[in-house]
């Protein structure tokens, strides 16, 4: 399979020597991009070109920006199967799971380009005569998105889409193990007549090339997804100059199951968002937690789940659970497994988790809610099984981290659920669903230190961290 060259954006122009090797990690002999590693100047450079192209872009009518969108909705649709294997082969995902995400993206470039025919704000009456207050959207300026491996083209085009058709310039800066899937994104865009500096590409590390973009005046807002510690950081450094941050950041996401439900229903649907994506998504199921009487039946059930989870290539058919994505997140993984068992745990696993990347499903059972693996995010194919008396206990258990992403209930009583979705300290809830996988015309986003808690993505509230709102009071020249 060919090898991607992966250079940077800055104007209209391609540069940098790629230099980065990507592995697909389950091909060795698989070089998926060799990507160029950017640094301080080519983010200054790409501020520049920002600088020199905002105006007019924020001048080009709302519509026309979304024409731009769709177009390239449409460009990356006609390379869809291309850039899904390209996506499987970087990051690891199941060729069913890549194409899915694929989907999204174009559906999301779709779904804000159509929000260029309604950006708009209210009116109010005025208290003079015939005059007329009414709020205008204004774009904030230039704004860097940084964004993880794991959602390697949605999350990017979730982050670019309502930035640039609200009238912003966008410096983007992807993971650097997942160069490629932003590469066909950012492709797109240009070749459907982005203005040269509208948007610009610049890959490399986030200790250099985040760094820079974090520290520098001229970006006015940051979109981030990525760990917690990454996240508070930006954050303090943002506030203090007063731009904008917009951060998603983990979690420790419980599914609850009550008594009455069906235990095999509530295993699968605890698999889907445990064992899917291999666990690599921070709405991923990473607690279980049932009532008394279900507890037996629905872990028999769960066992039997993970043989259907068990790893393989992502580029097989009926591969349900690709590798874990690095080395690094198998043995973090491991260490969470040895935590486990230093408590005194004995972890359910049908494989061999030293078996490199291809990390089978593990179930850890018999840990207090403050145990470690209760407690921090894993980030891999590893669901703790806790038990508690009622829901009153499972609503304290669910909320008993310093997380609160998504939650999820498996139960006929509507009355629980409801009181669940009522009461639960998390800003996505499903009921009789898997605490993964999100509505792209939703608002997304968690309390607690799971996001800034500010604004949301997704849906037609992203537009609201991507503007301000200025109150215009008109009168007409004859008043007096
Ligand atoms: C989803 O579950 O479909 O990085 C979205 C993540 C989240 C997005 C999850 N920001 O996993």
């Amino acid at each position: 399979m060919d090898t991607l060259e992966i250079r940077h954006l800055v104007g209209t122009t391609w540069e940098g020597d790629p230099a980065l090797e990507r592995i697909n990690p389950a091909r060795p002999d698989d070089v998926v991009t060799i990507s160029a590693v950017g640094d301080a100047k080519t983010v200054d450079r790409a501020l520049d070109a920002a600088d020199a192209a905002w105006q007019e872009w924020r001048a080009t009518p709302a519509p026309v920006r979304g024409e731009i969108l769709l177009r390239a909705a449409d460009l990356l649709e006609r390379r869809s199967d291309e850039v899904a294997v390209d996506l499987t082969r970087e990051e690891g995902k199941t060729l069913s799971e890549a194409t899915g995400e694929v989907r999204r993206a174009i559906a999301v470039l779709r779904f804000f380009g159509g929000e260029g025919w309604r950006i708009g704000g209210s009116t109010y009456p005025s208290s003079v005569g015939d005059g007329l207050i009414y709020t205008r959207r204004e774009p904030v300026g230039i704004v860097a998105a940084i964004t993880p491996w794991n959602f390697p083209i949605a999350i990017p085009a979730w982050k670019i889409a309502p930035a640039l058709v609200a009238g912003n310039a966008v410096v983007l800066k992807p993971a650097q193990i997942t160069a490629g899937s932003a590469w066909h994104l950012v492709s797109s865009l240009l070749e459907a007549g982005i203005p040269p500096g509208v948007l610009s590409l610049v890959n490399g590390p986030g200790s250099v090339v985040g760094n820079a973009l974090v520290g520098d005046p001229r970006v006015a807002a940051v979109t981030f997804t990525g760990s917690v510690a990454v996240g508070k950081a930006i954050f303090g450094r943002l506030a203090a100059r007063r731009a904008r941050t917009q951060l998603e950041m983990g979690g420790k996401n419980a599914l609850v199951v009550l008594d009455d439900a069906d235990p095999a229903t509530a295993a699968r649907i605890a698999a889907i968002g445990g064992f899917g994506l291999t666990g690599q998504a921070c709405t991923a199921t990473s607690r279980v937690i049932c009532t008394p009487k279900v507890k037996p039946a629905f872990l028999e059930a769960f066992v039997e789940e993970t043989g259907r989870y068990q790893p393989g290539d992502g580029l097989n058919a009926g591969v349900l659970m690709g590798p874990v994505v690095s080395q690094d997140q198998a043995s973090s993984n491991r260490s969470y497994v040895e935590a486990a068992r230093a408590v005194g745990s004995t972890p359910i696993t049908r494989g061999d988790i030293e078996s490199g990347l291809f990390q089978p499903p593990v179930i850890v059972t018999d840990v207090g809610v403050d145990d470690r693996i209760a407690q921090e995010e894993v980030f891999g194919p590893v669901v703790a099984v806790i038990e508690a008396a009622d829901l009153d206990e499972a609503l304290a258990f669910t909320d008993a981290t310093s997380y609160g992403l998504a939650a999820g209930i498996v139960t006929n009583d509507l009355r629980a659920a409801q009181r669940f979705a009522n009461e639960v300290q998390a800003g996505v809830v499903k009921v009789n669903e898997a605490t993964s996988g999100v509505a792209l015309n939703v608002p997304f986003g968690g309390v607690k230190d799971s996001s800034t808690n500010t604004f949301r993505e997704q849906g037609s509230g992203a537009i609201d961290f991507f503007t301000w709102s200025k109150s215009v009071y008109l009168t007409p020249p004859s008043w007096s």
